[in-house]
């Protein structure tokens, strides 16, 4: 029970992980510094930021963030909601337009590119020097394919060079209605009392659907009057596969990507897709998962509606989205149940605290473009998530 202060010891050459990962203040910390604070992050789809003006409110990591695009310039910027006077948030909105954030408490306001425009009964001030007291700034945004990110760091490696081989999955998912994606239904979102990592990982396991989702499958069995061999096709269909994309992104590819379509499925994409380090997409959704505390998360899940589609299309969409994911859904809070909240309560006895994450480890082999290929209900997505996280955990030296 002595804790780790090595990331590196976290992990076993036979792929044991070690508990703590999931329940450390200490590993959580570093994690807000070394793998959210590195690489690019999403903070928003540019549907949700059409007109200059726009904005919305997010998180990057557990940074509270307003995404705007200028009123002035249609300029996109991601900035901390954290008044410069004496930090309280700004923007209470999860969306609007508006020209001006003006701050709750003091009254300070603030341009939506963030210049401080006004400060009230400022005659009480000796001096202050508004050009510096602007909301801070991420210093570097970029978008792909409709999908903005940003960035902590200063320098680094490009947004296209961090997406890499996930580049190309986006942009079918950007592809999907005639006219693109929107995500004008906005989001619902779920909290759970465990890590954060359990949602991603649990976005691509497919070895847990057959248990986790059983009633599902039993309703689904009811209703066509035969067991759907849904298990049978994800654990043994030699054409499904799980694919390490490198940078701790990977995808689940059970149709033909390159078609973008899923035999005609409803919004539903031949692939489930993580981007590291905490979005990820599964059929007609997009998923955001936020951060809290080690032990706690939130989730924001979004309806990618298809633009140039009927209104009946899209409210179909809707209607299957929360089907599976909606709060009386078939699917989605049984994940939160078991997948996390059961995970945190086995957590919790940690005498012996090393969790096994071998699943199809000695049949990964090389794809294109170094990426790791196995089979669909092999543990290579949750592998992939944890070699980017180890080397984004381990430059930092020790915990
Ligand atoms: Fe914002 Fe005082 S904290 S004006
Ligand atoms: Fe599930």
């Amino acid at each position: 029970m002595t804790a780790i202060t090595d990331p590196a010891d976290l992990f076993t050459e036979d792929w044991r992980v070690h508990g703590s990962i999931y329940t450390s203040d200490a590993i959580f910390a570093a994690e807000q510094q070394r793998v959210f604070h590195g690489p690019w992050l999403y903070v928003a789809h540019e549907s949700e930021l059409r007109s200059p003006g726009d904005y919305k409110t997010t998180h990057a990591g557990t940074q509270p963030v307003i995404v705007s695009r200028g009123a002035d310039d249609g300029e996109l910027r991601v900035m901390l909601n954290r008044c410069r006077h004496r930090g309280a948030a700004v923007c209470q909105s999860e969306r609007g337009s508006a020209n001006f954030f003006r701050c709750p408490y003091h009254g300070w306001t603030y341009r939506n590119s963030g210049e401080l425009r006004g400060i009230t009964y400022d005659d009480a001030y000796p001096e202050l020097e508004r050009q510096r007291l602007g909301l801070t700034r991420l210093p570097r945004v970029g978008v792909a394919h409709g999908f903005v990110f940003a960035s902590f760091a200063e320098e680094g490696p490009s947004l296209e060079e961090f997406l890499g081989n996930a580049l190309p999955y986006l942009e079918i998912i950007s592809r999907q209605g005639p006219d693109g994606i929107r995500l004008s239904a906005g989001s619902h979102r779920i909290e759970y009392d465990a890590n954060w990592k359990l949602q991603v990982e649990n976005t691509i396991d497919n070895y847990h659907f057959g248990f986790v989702h059983r009633s599902f499958l039993e309703v689904l069995a009811d209703r066509i009057g035969e067991a759907p061999p849904i298990m049978q096709q994800i654990l043994f269909n030699e054409t499904y596969r799980t694919v390490d994309l490198g940078n701790g992104h990977s995808v689940h590819e059970f149709g033909d990507p390159r078609t973008g379509n899923n035999g005609g499925q409803l919004g539903d994409l031949p692939f489930n897709l993580i981007v590291f380090p905490n979005l990820c997409f599964v059929g007609a959704q997009l998923r955001h998962v936020l951060p809290k505390s080690a032990t706690k998360t939130e989730v924001r899940l979004y309806p990618m509606l298809h633009e140039g589609a009927s209104d009946e299309h899209n409210a179909a969409i809707l209607r299957t989205h929360e089907g599976f994911y909606g709060a009386a859904g078939m699917g989605g809070p049984d994940d939160v149940e078991v997948a996390f909240e059961r995970v945190a309560d086995g957590m919790r006895a940690t005498e012996d605290d090393w969790l096994v994450m071998s699943r199809g480890a000695h049949r990964e082999r090389p794809g294109e473009n170094g990426t790791l290929v196995g089979h669909s209900a092999d543990e290579v997505p949750q592998r992939a998530f944890y070699r980017g996280w180890r080397n984004a955990m381990t430059l930092g030296g020790a915990l």
